[in-house]
């Protein structure tokens, strides 16, 4: 299984400080934002990773991250062009892909839990497609899942008026048709190309299965969550 981690975007809800410095170098705790997405695939035994960015930042993160060696892993690097939705950016990892199974995490999600069980849960799926849930106070951020006892019935993105607390966080596992199911959708609304309309794909096909996050997690992506990011990592040191 391979690893691709997004981190592209505009990150305009941290202007200016995402002005001339990509968002997923901002600090988390004593790191770089973007150590935790690529920490959790490592933990799961993912090594082989891919890192989308902008052309504007692709110098920076490559001077960070170079070939991966100090994070145990080896990387690949790809430009997104212009910032036209976390489904186009993922669209460009399909020669990497190679086929393979693959474990997608957004640059701005961090977490002090392991997803390493469900990322075993997914090895052992026949086919389809796995999200990440977890139960939040203020859904409309978020793509939220509409739920029976049993699947996910459908996932809205940022509704004013979600069907339930349980965010579809990002992290992602897809098989090989997400590329194929990528060139099917339509933009939304707002001019992008939506993992929701992804994941929904899946729904419809009966393929996505979900479990909950069981820990810690944020989206840092706007001042109160990089605040509470930073929270919850002081004082934990990878030393
Ligand atoms: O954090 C979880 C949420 O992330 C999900 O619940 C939503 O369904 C999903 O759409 C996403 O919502 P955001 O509004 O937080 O997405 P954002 O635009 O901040 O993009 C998240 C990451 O994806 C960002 O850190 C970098 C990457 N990205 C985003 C865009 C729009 C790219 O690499 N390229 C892009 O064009």
């Amino acid at each position: 299984m391979k690893g691709v981690v997004l981190a592209g975007g505009l990150g305009t809800r941290l202007y200016p400080l995402t002005l001339a410095v990509n968002k997923h170098l901002l600090p988390v705790g004593r790191e770089p934002m973007i150590y935790n997405p690529i920490r959790k695939l490592v933990e799961s035994g993912i090594d082989d990773i891919l890192i989308v960015t902008s052309s504007q930042h692709m110098g920076d993160i490559v001077t960070l991250l170079g070939s991966g060696k100090d994070l145990a892993c080896s990387l690949t690097y790809k430009v997104q062009d212009e910032a036209k939705g976390i489904a186009d950016a993922l669209r460009l990892a399909e020669g990497f892909a190679h086929n393979e199974k693959i474990v997608v995490i957004l640059g701005d999600n961090v977490t002090t839990a392991s997803i390493a069980p469900y990322v075993q849960a997914f090895q052992e799926q026949e086919k389809g497609a796995r999200v990440l849930l977890k139960h939040v106070h203020d859904p409309s951020r978020y793509g939220v899942a509409a739920l029976d006892e049993r699947q996910i019935l459908e996932i809205q993105e940022k509704p004013t008026l979600p069907k339930s607390n349980f965010a579809v966080i990002g992290y992602y596992m897809f098989d090989k048709r997400v590329f194929d199911i990528i060139r099917s959708i339509e933009p939304s609304a707002r001019g992008e190309y939506e993992i929701t309309s992804v994941n929904n794909t899946y729904i419809r096909d009966q393929e996505l299965c979900y479990d909950i996050l069981d820990g810690d997690w944020v989206d840092a992506g706007t001042f109160e969550s990089l605040a509470y990011a930073n929270e919850m990592f002081s004082g934990v040191s990878h030393d």
